[in-house]
C-alpha cells in the first residue's frame, strides 16, 4: 500500500495492557480469561476475531453484547483440526474434499450440526447448521489448543469494517474487549470464504479469501441463485426475499459501512473525496500499484479504516476486476457503498 498522506487513525487506548504482543505469556493470560468465561480478540490469517469458548453460553452472550450483534446472526466455531470439526458437524463427500483441500485456512463450511455437539445454543441461533473453520494462524491455533473450540466473529462493532490490525479492534470495540493479542496485520485481510454443503449441494454463501474458482475446482460447479444472486448483488434483493436457511444472515446489503458515503468505480476523485486507488489508478492511497488482487485484498480494510479517519466527506474507490479475489473485494465494496436506510 502506498500512502500519499497519512493522518493517523484515531485509536482509543483503554489501558496500557489491553493490547499485548501475542507471545507465550499473553496467550496464557488470554487462556485464563477464556476459561473464566470471558472474551479476547485474537489474530487469524483473515481478520481479527472476538473469541469466546464455544461451549460456554455466558462467553457467547458476551460476544454478541460486545459487538452489538443481533442474536439471529450466528457465529463461526473455530477448531484445531478436521477430527475436532467432525465431532460437531456432519461431513459428506464434498465437505470432506473441501476440508482436505483448504484446512487449515480461510474456508468456513456450513454443515448439518450434530445434535450432541454440546455447543452453546446461541452460536447457531437455533439453526440446524453450524459454521466451522480450522484457522491456520499459529496464535489462534495456540489458543484453541489451550481453551478448546472458540466461537469467533470478526472483532468489530456489528455492521462496521472488519479489523485487520489490533488498533482497528480497539478503535471499533474500545473497552468491550479486555485483551487484544497483537500479531501484526492479517495476511489475507478478507474474511473466510463461506461455503454451505448440505444434501450434497455446494453453495457459496460469502465470497472471501479463497477465490470461488478454487472452491469449484475441488467441489464442482457451485449451486447458483438464491444465494449466489444475494451474495453477488445483495443490494438489489429485499432481505425478506432471501431464503433464511440459504443465506449467511450477516451478509446484509449494508455491512462494512464506513461513516462516509462510498462511491465505486472511481478513476478520478474530487477534492472532497478520499480516493482509494488500485493498480494504475493512483489515489490518495493506492492498493497494490503492481495490480495484485491478493495484495489489494490484504490492504483493503486498512485502506477503508484510513479513509474513514480522514477529513474527507466521501470515499471514492477505483474499479476492481470481478475475477479471482476481485469478486470478494467487490462484494465488500458494494456492501460498504450500499444504502444505509
Ligand atoms: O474469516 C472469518 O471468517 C472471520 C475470522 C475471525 O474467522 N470471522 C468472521 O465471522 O468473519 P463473522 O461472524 O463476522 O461472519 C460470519 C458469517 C456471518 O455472516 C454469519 O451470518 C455466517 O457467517 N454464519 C454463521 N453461521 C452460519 C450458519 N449456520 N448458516 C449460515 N451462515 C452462517
Ligand atoms: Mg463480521
Amino acid at each position: 500500500m502506498e500512502h500519499h498522506e497519512s493522518p493517523a487513525p484515531p485509536v482509543r487506548q483503554v489501558e496500557g495492557r489491553q493490547v499485548q504482543p501475542a507471545d507465550t505469556a499473553a496467550v496464557r493470560e488470554a487462556t485464563a480469561i477464556l476459561h473464566a468465561g470471558g472474551i479476547v480478540a485474537v489474530p487469524t490469517e483473515t481478520v481479527y476475531g472476538l473469541a469466546g469458548r464455544a461451549t460456554d453460553p455466558a462467553a457467547v452472550a458476551a460476544i454478541y453484547a460486545a459487538k452489538g450483534r443481533p442474536s439471529h446472526n450466528p457465529l463461526i466455531v473455530h477448531v484445531a483440526s478436521f477430527a475436532a470439526a467432525e465431532k460437531l458437524a456432519i461431513f459428506d463427500a464434498p465437505a470432506r474434499a473441501l476440508a482436505a483441500a483448504f484446512w487449515p485456512g480461510p474456508l468456513t463450511l456450513v454443515l448439518p450440526l450434530r445434535p450432541d455437539a454440546g455447543l452453546a445454543p446461541a452460536i447457531t441461533g437455533g439453526r440446524k447448521t453450524l459454521a466451522l473453520r480450522v484457522p491456520a494462524h499459529p496464535v489462534m491455533q495456540a489458543l484453541i489448543a489451550a481453551a478448546g473450540p472458540l466461537a469467533a466473529p470478526s472483532a468489530n462493532r456489528s455492521s462496521h469494517i472488519s479489523p485487520t490490525t489490533a488498533a482497528h479492534v480497539v478503535a471499533s470495540l474500545g473497552a468491550a474487549v479486555p485483551l487484544v493479542l497483537d500479531a501484526g496485520p492479517c495476511s489475507a485481510g478478507l474474511e473466510s470464504t463461506i461455503v454451505q454443503v448440505t444434501d450434497g449441494v455446494v453453495r457459496l454463501l460469502r465470497p472471501g479469501a479463497i477465490a470461488a474458482e478454487r472452491i469449484a475446482a475441488i467441489a464442482g460447479p457451485l449451486s447458483p441463485p438464491a444465494t449466489a444472486a444475494a451474495v453477488i448483488a445483495p443490494e438489489l434483493i429485499a432481505p425478506e426475499l432471501i431464503a433464511p436457511e440459504l443465506i449467511a444472515p450477516g451478509m446484509m446489503a449494508s455491512h462494512y459501512a464506513p461513516r462516509q458515503p462510498v462511491r465505486l468505480g472511481a478513476l478520478h476523485a474530487a477534492p472532497h473525496e478520499f480516493h482509494i486507488g488500485f493498480g494504475s489508478v493512483a489515489g490518495d492511497l493506492t492498493l497494490s500499484p503492481a495490480g495484485s488482487l491478493a495484495e489489494a485484498a490484504a490492504g483493503l480494510f486498512a485502506a477503508l479504516h484510513h479513509a474513514e479517519a480522514s477529513n474527507r466527506s466521501v470515499i471514492a474507490v477505483a474499479p476492481f476486476p470481478e475475477d479471482g479475489l476481485g469478486a470478494a473485494i467487490n462484494d465488500r465494496l458494494r456492501r460498504a457503498a450500499a444504502d444505509r436506510s
